[in-house]
């Protein structure tokens, strides 16, 4: 015995193998990458009502569950974890029914179909102290804008003259591309791509303390029809593209403009995260289109011309919030900050999170919606909403 208290073992699950549970699934298989990490996930079950979606999950060898029925999950004691990935309008029932069952969390934004949904979630959580939830933001776990989170947090800006957060897809350019759920409100919600991409905006911002006061929101539904299961075009009821113009209080200066962009439709970008602070004594900015590289801002002297002001570039390398075996000079991407979202999540669940970014809270992704539905009220009735 060397003292060293062994890893926790935690039993995770999955409900809906889509997309992202097949994501996750991954990232679970990549754990040992992880250095000194208290908890080791095991995923032992899959929940899908699709028979087809369980079968690639049937390779991995820890998987024990697969059932077309979530609540199998719920009542199974090997199941410690629950991680939500399905339609938004499934959200609260699914979500509600894990909190009660006693399992901890991870949730999928936008955590609710819509602002009540949220609220119910959120009531359930509140009467289930035992069940630790979260939801699930992973952009902010790239190294870079990790890098650009502790620039932030140094006080390095001084005043605050302004920031920006955005996520950017052009997934939706192509006219011809078939709908499906999250092109349609009745299961994405009204907020379209607001539900869709809205939480990677302001995990950041929130966690920072940036919460509106006001704001005015633009947003534009651009494809309002596209080709259905037979071809036959079918409404395309969704925003696709959502501009945010908020104002944020700061302590000891003037209040600064906060802008979020959620885009569907913004040529040339795939899945492009973005956060910009600038302030009057430094600023920062990170990109994922370039996501070795964040950018500080400094005023220098340049020999030979003198003081100059300088965008100076810093090459981020692998590591993140929970150290890796991975070479600190490699590069990351985003399966990586799905694995690193996980290490804090279950961190954290553990008590062990430390200073680390956590993941975002059930109360901040509730608040969500609330700056959603004054963004709709704002470009509805084209003024400043206050909050
Ligand atoms: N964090 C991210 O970066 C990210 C990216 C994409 C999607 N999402 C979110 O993940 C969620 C799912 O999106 P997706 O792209 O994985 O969807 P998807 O359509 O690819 O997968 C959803 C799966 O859920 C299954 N399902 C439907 N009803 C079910 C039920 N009652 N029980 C069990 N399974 C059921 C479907 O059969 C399907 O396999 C949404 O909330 C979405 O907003 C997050």
């Amino acid at each position: 015995m060397n003292g060293v208290r062994p890893p926790e073992s935690v039993g995770v699950a999955i409900v809906g193998g889509g997309l992202m549970g097949r994501e996750i699934a991954a990232a679970l298989g990549r754990w040992p990458a992880l250095v000194d990490h208290p908890v080791t996930p095991r995923l032992v079950g899959v929940a899908d009502i699709n028979p087809a979606a369980l079968e690639w999950f049937r390779t991995i060898d820890t998987v024990e569950i697969t059932t077309t029925d979530y609540r199998d999950l719920l009542a199974d004691d090997r199941v410690d974890v629950v991680y939500v990935a399905v339609r938004h309008d499934l959200h609260q029932q699914i979500y509600v029914d894990v909190v009660e069952a006693g399992k901890s969390l991870l949730a999928e934004k936008p955590f609710g179909i819509d602002g009540d949904a949220a609220r119910a979630v959120l009531a359930a959580v509140e009467a289930h102290p035992e069940s630790f939830v979260r939801c699930s933001s992973e952009m902010p776990y790239f190294p870079g804008a990790q890098v650009a989170l502790r620039y932030i947090a140094s006080g390095a800006l001084g005043e605050i003259v302004s920031a920006r957060c955005s996520f950017l897809h052009a997934s939706d350019l192509d006219r011809a591309k078939p709908s499906n759920w999250k092109r349609q409100a009745r299961f994405c919600g009204q907020a379209g791509v607001l539900n869709d991409l809205g939480m990677h905006t302001w995990h950041v911002p929130l966690r920072l303390g940036w919460k509106p006061e006001r704001l005015y929101g633009v947003l534009q539904d651009v494809v309002t029809e596209r080709p259905g299961p037979d071809g036959t075009p079918v409404p395309c009821d969704t925003w696709d593209n959502a501009v945010v113009h908020s104002w944020v209080p700061q302590p000891g200066g003037k209040e600064f403009p906060l802008t979020t962009e959620t885009k569907r439709i913004d040529p040339g970008q795939k899945n492009t995260w973005e956060l910009e602070a600038i302030g009057m004594d430094g600023s920062v900015r990170f990109s994922t289109k370039n996501p070795k590289s964040v950018q500080v801002f400094g005023i220098v002297d340049v020999p030979g011309t003198g003081r100059e002001q300088v965008w100076h570039q810093v090459d981020a390398g692998s590591q993140s919030c929970w150290p890796t075996v991975t070479g600190p000079n490699f590069e990351s991407g985003f399966s990586d900050a799905i694995l690193q979202m996980w290490a804090v999540f279950l961190a954290e669940r553990h008590g062990s999170l430390g200073d680390r970014f956590g993941a975002a809270r059930p109360e901040e992704a509730a608040l969500t919606h609330v700056l959603y539905d004054a963004a709709i009220t704002s470009h509805a009735e084209r003024r400043v909403v206050s909050l």
